[in-house]
Formats: structure tokens, sequence, C-alpha cells
């Protein structure tokens, strides 16, 4: 530890945000290139890391180190989308797209407060699970590649009030279409690739809203772990692995088997 650290001790347990230097307030574009991983900065599959102090955010003694670990990136991903920007409520509906972690820590924040949560997924295995975590309705996209349809009728022909948007370009417009008048899309995954071809007259039409979300601040991960403190909620961990086994668990996140996280233990 640095000398001049003042805010922990040898010991605490912490973990580190991804945009090191996004502390609080808006995000700024000049974060981009210090995020862990993403820009000019080096991730953290490393024995040893060092990030600035301020970058460091402590975890809650509820939760073990390997449940912590999955909180920077997918937890704080559907928290700022939901929460910060969303604003989601008792009564809202959402819908998740597949059961990763962004989608089930979305599911599980969205039922703490009240809300609805629609998950489709590929696997009808996995559409169990989501119920028995607190689904109010699952669809298979595979079976049901118009699951939009499928989704407004859940709804009583009205859409959705919040989606958060995994697929991309192949999902979007149908995003578009599941969604409520005055509903909110959060723009976060890339699964389908990169370009947008969206129509965005059906957006105009109904009064939508795109949030553009990017991870989160410091100020709103600590925001965060005090909810899923308060309301007992405990990450989805599909497996772990052994450090020397990271290769077979990026192959496993490849295949797309997981349910919820897979993590790296040291
Ligand atoms: N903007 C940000 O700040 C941010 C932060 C974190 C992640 N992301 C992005 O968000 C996406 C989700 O991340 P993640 O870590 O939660 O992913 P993940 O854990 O790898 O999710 C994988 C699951 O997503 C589902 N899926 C894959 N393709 C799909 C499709 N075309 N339609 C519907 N579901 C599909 C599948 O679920 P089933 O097996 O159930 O079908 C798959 O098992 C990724 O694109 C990631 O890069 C963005």
């Amino acid at each position: 530890m640095g000398k001049n650290v003042t805010r922990w001790r040898v010991g605490d347990r912490v973990a580190p945000i991804f945009y090191q230097n996004w502390i609080a307030g808006p995000y700024r574009e000049a974060y981009g290139p210090a995020a862990l991983g993403g820009g000019d900065a080096d991730g953290v599959l490393a024995d040893l890391i060092t990030v600035p102090e301020a970058s460091l955010v402590r975890i809650p003694d509820e939760l073990s180190v390997e449940e912590a670990a999955t909180l920077p990136c997918a937890a704080l991903t559907a928290w700022q989308a939901l929460v910060v920007r969303g604003r989601v409520a008792a009564g809202d509906t959402l819908l998740v797209q597949g059961t990763g972690g962004v989608a089930l820590f979305g599911l599980q924040i969205a039922s703490a407060l009240g809300a609805r949560t629609i998950v489709l997924s590929s696997s009808d295995e996995k559409r169990e699970r989501a119920e028995a975590l607190g689904a109010f309705a699952t669809v298979n996209y595979r079976a049901t590649p118009d699951w939009d349809v499928a989704v407004r009728k859940l709804t009583d022909g009205l859409g959705v009030s919040h989606i958060l948007e995994l697929g991309g370009p192949d999902t979007f417009d149908r995003s578009l279409r599941a969604l409520a008048a005055g509903g909110r899309i959060a723009q976060i995954g890339v699964f389908t690739g990169f370009g947008p071809r969206s129509n965005l007259i059906r957006l105009q039409q109904i009064n939508g809203t795109i949030d553009g979300v990017n991870v989160g601040s410091a100020e709103q991960f600590e925001a965060m772990n005090a909810f899923l403190v308060a309301h007992r909620i405990k990450p989805v961990i599909d497996r772990s692995f052994a450090f020397d086994e990271a290769e077979a668990a990026y192959d496993e996140l490849a295949s797309g088997r997981h349910f919820g996280k897979l993590v790296i233990r040291f």
C-alpha cells in the first residue's frame, strides 16, 4: 500500500471501480482511457494490481469476495440503468435479454423494487431457474422469435416500461416494439454487434427514451452495495474457476452455458 494512502488499511475488503477516475457526478469522456481492461489500462486478471485509493469501494461484509467480484461491472451497470437513470418503481415492468450477469442483476434489483421482470432465454431449463429467482414470466427467444409480440401479450398489450437492451442491432427494433408508451430502453449490450439499425420513428411515436449506460461511478457503487445488503441480494454465481483455469473460464463464458456470473479465484 502506498505511504500516502489514508482511506484504507491493510486487510480491508475492497473492489476496484471500472472507470478508475469516475468517482461521482455525471460521466465524462475523459474517464474512458482509464477503464480497467478497457481503454489504455490493464485489466484485473493478475496477482497484484495498483489503483488510486479513490478508485476502490468497500465491499459488503455480507458478501464473499467471490460474490463481490461480480459487482463492479455487471451489477453496477444494471443498477445505473434501472435505479440511477430508469428510476424503476413498484408496478413497473422490465424486460431483460438472456440470463447472463447484467440480466440477472437486473431481475434481482427490479424485484426488490417491486417491479415485474420478463426474462428472455434460449434455454427452457434456464427459464425455470429465472422463474425460481423471481421472474414474473419468461419467453424462449429461439422458439418464439417474435418475442416482442409475446411480451406485449404478457403485459395486457401495453408493453414493458423498462428494457435492458443487451443484444444490440438484431434485438433493438424488437425491443422498441416491446416497449410501452413513455418507456425507457437502457442501451447496454452488444451480443449481436455494434452497428445501430433502428426505427427511431417508433421511439418518437411512443414518447420513449433511450439511456446509453456505461457501468457506473464509485458513488453509485456504494449506493448499490447498501441496497444489495438491505434487500439481502446475493449475486448468482454459476461456477468459479481457479486462477490457472482462466482460459477455461473464458471458453465457458463464450459458450453461453452459464446462468449468472462466472468467477476466477485467486
Ligand atoms: N454498457 C456497459 O457498461 C456494459 C457492462 C457490462 C456488460 N455489457 C455488455 O452487456 C451484454 C451482457 O453482458 P453480460 O456480462 O451480462 O453477458 P453474459 O453473462 O455473457 O450473458 C450471456 C447470455 O446472454 C444471452 N444472450 C446471448 N445472445 C443473446 C441474444 N441475441 N438475445 C438474447 N439473449 C442473448 C444468453 O442467455 P440464454 O442462455 O439464457 O439464452 C447468454 O447465455 C454484453 O454484450 C456485454 O458486453 C455492457
